[in-house]
């Protein structure tokens, strides 16, 4: 439209069609270079500020308990306040700069409105053009304006959607991390056999393996204990067991299918995991347990809490079932939230199940509580635990000993114990050192605390 009429209105006058061209063509020009070069810039600069500014929030927030443990609160408040000036600063030159392409593009339009008006009069006064004519022109410009007016604003906002996608668009051009094959079926696990034929794997851009070659398998209803160093790859085994990574080389099979050939969501539902730090929704307790299995009925979700020694203690809560946990259970004890998690996957009823022990100490009455409904949850079905805890790792079929990536002893804990200089002994000798020192210390401090009291008295 606007070509057409600038071409219609230079076929009579050709020196107004050129007025009118040439100054539409530098309005646009300067309208999409003021755009794209001078505030895209700024805007492109202060969304990335934007971005941390979030990140600098979210970490204050999240952390909140460890910046108190510290009495770091000022230090916070500098830092936030630093990056929030920097963005206000940013902030307030992207609105500048757009203001002043703002008027830049009004001043551009009041000087074509002023040539163009300017040249009809004067052909007008000299008797060059009627009246009608001039009337024609004035016309013919208000028209123009509003498709010039239009153009204008059509190029700010793409400039501006352009510049607000700028990190949606970076996060979309991310390749994922493990994609389904087109077309990829569901996994039914029936028996839960899973078994690793010569795996390798190696971490993103890390160009030694953590995996070579590694075969192993684990028979249905096994209960198998992983142990070793830390950074020997226990995560990360049942990491691939789970296909949040897909191996570099070789298979992993679950019932004698290849998981890299199934979809991811369907693998992951017919796996159950306790974490080592078991993480609650900001929900109620009934909500999280049932997380396990969406729809579940209020005595399904009881009944797993008995037969996860969670019951008791829920009841004990002010709402009971209905009670709301906090931000990732922080309103239960470690013990409560890992009996909670227990109570989700005995809910959940998976073939498979992986146990993420908590290194952290719990007392001996949850750690009672937990290994009896441990003992219950891994009753028939294959399980594999990261194991900490002495009680269980006595306890389990099988137990793999990681040390570099390699499984380097295999074996239950009688057989594994008779290797002599075994990795396992060693680490068992000293747990159980460990464990007796820290009695033997605790004996002590109890006897000079009695010895204190007694002198006192
Ligand atoms: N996301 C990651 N990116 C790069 N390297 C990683 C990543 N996760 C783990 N690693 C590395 O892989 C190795 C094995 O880690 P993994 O977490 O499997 O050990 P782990 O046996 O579970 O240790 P821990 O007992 O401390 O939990 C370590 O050297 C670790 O630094
Ligand atoms: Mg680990």
């Amino acid at each position: 439209m606007l070509v057409g009429s600038t071409l219609l209105l230079g076929w009579y006058w050709p020196i107004m069609g050129l007025i009118v061209g040439s100054g539409s063509l530098v309005y646009l020009v300067v309208t999409g270079l003021m755009s794209l070069r001078y505030v895209a810039a700024a805007a492109s600069l202060a969304n990335r500020w934007d971005t941390k500014l979030g990140g600098a929030l979210a970490d204050a927030i999240s952390c909140n308990t460890v910046v108190k443990a510290f009495g770091a609160e000022a230090r916070e408040d500098q830092r936030l306040a630093k990056i929030i000036a920097k963005w206000r600063h940013l902030m307030r030159r992207t609105w500048e700069r757009a203001a002043i392409r703002g008027t830049g593009q009004s001043f551009m339009l009041v000087i074509l409105k002023a040539a163009v008006v300017g040249y009809a009069l004067h052909l007008w006064s000299r008797g060059q053009v009627s009246a009608g004519e001039v009337a024609y022109v004035l016309t013919s410009l208000s028209v123009l304006y509003g498709y010039l007016r239009n153009l204008g604003l059509h190029l700010r906002n793409v400039q501006r959607s352009a510049s607000d996608m700028e990190d949606l668009v970076e996060i979309q051009g991310q390749p994922l991390g493990v994609a389904d094959h087109p077309g990829a079926r569901a996994i039914g696990i029936m028996k839960g056999r899973v078994e690793f034929e010569k795996v390798d794997f190696f971490y993103g851009d890390c160009q030694l393996p953590l995996f070579n070659a590694l075969s192993v398998s684990i028979k249905a209803g096994e209960r198998v204990g992983l142990v070793g160093r830390s950074g020997s790859g226990k995560t990360t085994f049942v990491k691939l067991i789970q296909r949040l990574h897909d191996p570099n080389g070789g298979r992993i099979l679950i019932d004698g299918h290849d998981i890299s050939t199934v979809s991811q969501a369907s693998l992951r539902s017919q796996i159950a995991i306790v974490q080592q730090e078991p993480i609650l929704f900001h929900r109620s307790v009934a909500d999280n347990i049932a997380y396990g299995r969406p729809g579940a009925d209020q005595a399904e979700i009881e009944q797993a809490a008995l037969l996860a020694n969670a019951h008791h203690f829920i009841r004990s809560l002010p709402d009971g079932y209905g009670t709301q946990v906090g931000e990732r259970g922080v309103k239960l004890s470690g013990g409560e939230r890992q009996r909670v998690a227990i109570a989700r996957a005995f809910l959940a009823d998976s073939p498979i199940l992986i146990l993420d022990e908590a290194t952290s100490s719990l007392d001996s009455e949850s750690e009672v509580l937990i290994q009896d409904a441990m003992n219950r949850l891994t009753l028939d079905r294959t399980t594999i635990v990261i194991a900490h805890r002495l009680s269980t790792i006595r306890t389990l079929d099988k137990l793999f000993v990681f040390d570099g990536g390699r499984i380097v002893e295999e074996g239950d804990h009688e057989s594994l114990m008779h290797i002599d200089g075994g990795v396992y002994r060693r680490l068992f000798e000293r747990q159980t050192l460990e464990l007796t020192g820290n009695l033997t210390q605790n004996q002590l401090c109890r006897d000079d605390v009695a010895g204190a009291r007694w002198a006192r008295s």
